[in-house]
């Protein structure tokens, strides 16, 4: 591989340096170009430009290929659990037993929120979108905990920001919904591994006793493993560049919570079973559907399907439509939508637009017919995906701020008008 490459524009050839991963990708380094040339790289939804040299994730979108610190994610979904893999994700290596009894027992013990978050939490309507509330609640980790402003603070200190957002975000997730649904909060219980603790949480009482079903806890915890990082996607990215003006941790997750919160992005797993719903409600005609998804003077999308880098197959889908399957037989669910969510799949995958766009279906596709079967309100089903990504959007950040990245700034080309005087408001 040639470790230059040349740009010519205006008659001057430019040299640049070109950069190759540990995968053989392949960068060609324009850092210095505009300095040399005076000229700038556009690329509206940094399609084709890379952000960073990262070394969590790794993805190949042609080849269906997604593995977390070198490891694959089928075998990582197949045979670990989430916290192992949030803090391999978090610190580079599997730990040994020791390491990881350590981790679990220090996030367990950093569940309990201060009191005073339930007065914000009381704030709210009941009508408020839990990913919203989740937003605004991590953000207040930062009043909570004004120590964390400090963006020069030693590597114990930041461990104990991170162990606090692991062991926190459950309970803020699962109180955002008991907001919703007007019932009093259930505190953390401690005894109870991440995901069994998180299920308590939602859907006990204080009223009864409320035994989680293992089924449901096992299927959870192998839903976030795989949600669990994504390389440079849209939430990461923001993260990452909200946090390179050494904006908090807290600060940085919180605007992550909310890119994610869209449709295109995290939000399309609750949009893909308001799809299937409107679907079946519409007497279940999949091909008029298609039709529309196809029509490009109407604004409808096939909700789950496409990918800005997966062109040949989501790992992670293939994953999870297995794992729907299992869920739902162990469980004795019968979903009708699922059989609507097969036969679209099936039209899509031999239906020529979607062939030649190579739309496939994603992530969400199937995640959300999961969670219906466990029980999760289609609203909170956003708000799974930011549990699952947050061990990825911590590695990003501490990666970020460690390698000492500088401020995230692009740059634009100018279109609108040029100089011109101010005219007075008798005269407009
Ligand atoms: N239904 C119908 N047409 C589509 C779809 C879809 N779901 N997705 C893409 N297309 C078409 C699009 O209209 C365009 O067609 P043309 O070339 O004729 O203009 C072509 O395919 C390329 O699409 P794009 O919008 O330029 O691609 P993108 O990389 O900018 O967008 C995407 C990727 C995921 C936002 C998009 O595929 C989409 O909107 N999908 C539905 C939402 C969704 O499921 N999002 C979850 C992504 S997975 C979770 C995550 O990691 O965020």
């Amino acid at each position: 591989m040639s470790n230059s490459a040349e740009i010519k524009i205006n008659g001057k050839t430019y040299e640049l340096p070109v950069i190759e991963g540990s995968e053989g990708e392949v960068a060609i380094d324009i850092g210095k170009f505009r300095s040399q040339s005076g000229v700038i790289t556009i690329d509206p939804g940094f399609k084709n430009t890379g952000s960073t040299k990262s070394a969590i994730t790794f993805l190949d979108g042609e080849k269906g290929i997604l593995r977390y610190r070198g490891y694959t994610i089928e075998e990582l979904a197949e045979k670990s659990s989430f916290l192992e893999v949030s803090y391999l994700i978090i610190y580079g290596e599997l730990p040994d037993q020791k390491t990881l009894e350590h981790f679990k027992n220090e996030i367990s013990h950093h569940t309990l929120v201060h009191e005073d978050i339930k007065k914000i939490l009381d704030g709210f309507p009941s009508a408020a979108h839990p990913m919203g509330v989740l937003s605004s609640l991590v953000t207040s980790l930062t009043a909570f905990y004004p120590e964390s402003l400090d963006p020069n603070r030693s590597s114990d200190e930041v461990d104990l920001s991170i162990i606090r957002l692991l062991a926190k975000l459950p309970t803020f997730a699962a109180w955002a919904f008991k907001n919703e649904m007007g019932h009093p909060v259930m505190y953390p219980d401690n005894k109870l591994d991440y995901t069994a603790n998180f299920l308590k949480m939602m859907f006990g009482l204080p009223v009864e006793d409320y035994e989680v079903d293992p089924v449901v806890a096992k299927a959870l915890d192998q839903l976030l493993i795989l949600h669990a990082d994504h390389e440079q996607n849209c939430s990461t990215a923001t993260v990452r560049v909200v946090g390179s003006s050494h904006a908090s941790l807290y600060a940085s997750i919180s605007a992550g919570v909310c890119a994610l919160w869209g449709p295109l992005h995290g939000g399309a797993n609750q949009a893909v079973i308001e799809m299937l719903e409107q679907i079946q409600a519409d007497g279940g005609d999949t091909a008029k559907w298609m039709a529309k998804a196809k029509d490009k003077n109407d604004p409808f999308r096939l909700m789950g399907f496409g990918h800005r880098v997966y062109k040949n197959f989501d790992p992670r889908a293939k994953i999870i439509k297995k794992a729907a399957d299992d869920v739902l037989a162990k469980l004795g669910v019968n979903d009708p939508i699922l059989d609507i969510a097969k036969g679209l799949e099936e039209e899509a995958l031999r239906d020529p637009y979607f062939v030649e766009r190579k739309l496939y279906p994603n992530v969400d596709f199937y995640s959300g017919i999961i969670y219906r079967a466990l029980g999760i309100p289609t609203e909170m089903f956003t708000v799974m995906f930011a549990l699952g990504r947050l061990p990825g959007w911590i590695a990003q950040w501490k990666e970020m701020r460690e390698n000492g990245e500088p401020i995230g700034r692009p740059r634009q080309v100018y279109v609108g008008s040029n100089e011109r005087n101010y005219v007075s408001m008798d005269n407009r």
